[in-house]
């Protein structure tokens, strides 16, 4: 399968989980795809269903997404857009980005975030308490060379092709109100924080969180997919044991390559939980030399007792 990238990345994004997700949908689905946590956006538009509502409370992933859809940002937009700025970062340097986030913190443009998005470091999204993103420089002011503004373009452009041809609607809110716009014929992808691992103003999740979010789940009426992180060399998720081991659980393995710390660096278990059975999926990774980051291992822990499957290799 291939994944297409979205033109704004984060830490968090599952790129990488996209045809492992894919798998695991009923066949012939037809009905509204909902996501909570819609982050970059990857999983809905790489898997393009016909409905879908796509919701987060960071408001300039929603305020993005939803300026494609109204064609207030097109790719010759954003091509003249970054070409500009390219410009003046090769031209000023670092100083251009920081001014530059001064004026994103200031004006909250979309396309202002995507060029803090694509020249901050890693690629990552944070914000501070106050709700300005403060990611510093990823030091290379030739950042928009021809070939990079081209990839980014080619990537605004297969959202912006999505979504004319398809009912997706955009929201900016918390994950309760959209849990509760599904209906019994919806599938619910979740993708939250993980847990004791990211945190920033838009991104602050706890135990409390995560209870509550159970909770949602175990009253909705729809089918829903949930992702979260099982194990990795150090430390199980103590929740998927306290919370989600009711429902079915698949493992895989996954290597985050973005990120700041080392420690998000690790090689981890993914854990996908459903309510609805997957026992029979048929999900086989591609062997591709260069996708160094999922390896066909399966997980090694193993509760006793417990309904865990692992993708057959
Ligand atoms: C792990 S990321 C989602 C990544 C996404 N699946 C992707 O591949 O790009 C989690 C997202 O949840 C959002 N978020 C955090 N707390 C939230 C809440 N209470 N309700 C809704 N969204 C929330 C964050 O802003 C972030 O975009």
């Amino acid at each position: 399968m291939k994944v297409n990238v979205p033109p704004i990345k984060s830490q968090g994004i599952k790129t990488k989980l996209v045809p492992w997700i894919g798998s695991i949908i009923p066949p012939n689905f037809e009905d509204q795809w909902v996501e909570p946590f819609m982050g970059t956006g990857v999983i809905a538009f790489n898997l393009a269903p016909k409905h879908a509502l796509l919701c987060d409370t960071n408001p300039h992933l929603i305020n993005f997404y939803q300026a494609i859809a109204d064609g207030e940002i097109t790719p010759e937009i954003t091509r003249q857009f970054l070409n500009k700025e390219g410009g003046k970062l090769l031209e000023k340097g670092e100083l251009h980005y920081y001014e530059l986030r001064e004026r994103f913190n200031k004006d909250h443009q979309p396309l202002d975030f995507l060029f803090l998005n694509r020249a901050g470091f890693n690629g990552m999204i944070r914000f501070n308490r106050k709700g300005g993103f403060n990611i510093p420089f990823c030091r290379k002011p030739q950042r928009f060379a021809k070939a990079y503004v081209t990839k980014i373009v080619n990537q605004v452009s297969h959202v912006s092709h999505l979504l004319e041809s398809k009912s997706f609607v955009f929201k900016c809110q918390s994950f309760k109100e959209t849990i509760n716009q599904s209906n019994s014929d919806s599938i619910i992808y979740c993708d939250p924080p993980y847990i004791g691992r990211h945190a920033d103003y838009y991104n602050g999740w706890d135990e409390s969180h995560e209870n509550e979010l159970n909770k949602e789940l175990s009253l909705t009426k729809s089918k829903f997919i949930l992702s979260t992180w099982h194990h990795n060399d150090y430390r199980e998720n103590e929740y998927i044991a306290s919370l989600w081991n009711k429902y079915n659980i698949l493992t895989r393995e996954h290597f985050y390559h973005v990120g700041g710390s080392e420690k998000n660096r690790n090689p981890m278990i993914e854990a996908i939980v459903t309510n609805y059975d997957v026992s029979n999926h048929l999900y086989k990774e591609e062997k591709k030399p260069e996708q160094l980051s999922i390896f066909e291992a399966q997980a090694k822990y193993k509760e006793p007792n417990k309904k865990i499957w692992s993708s057959p290799t």
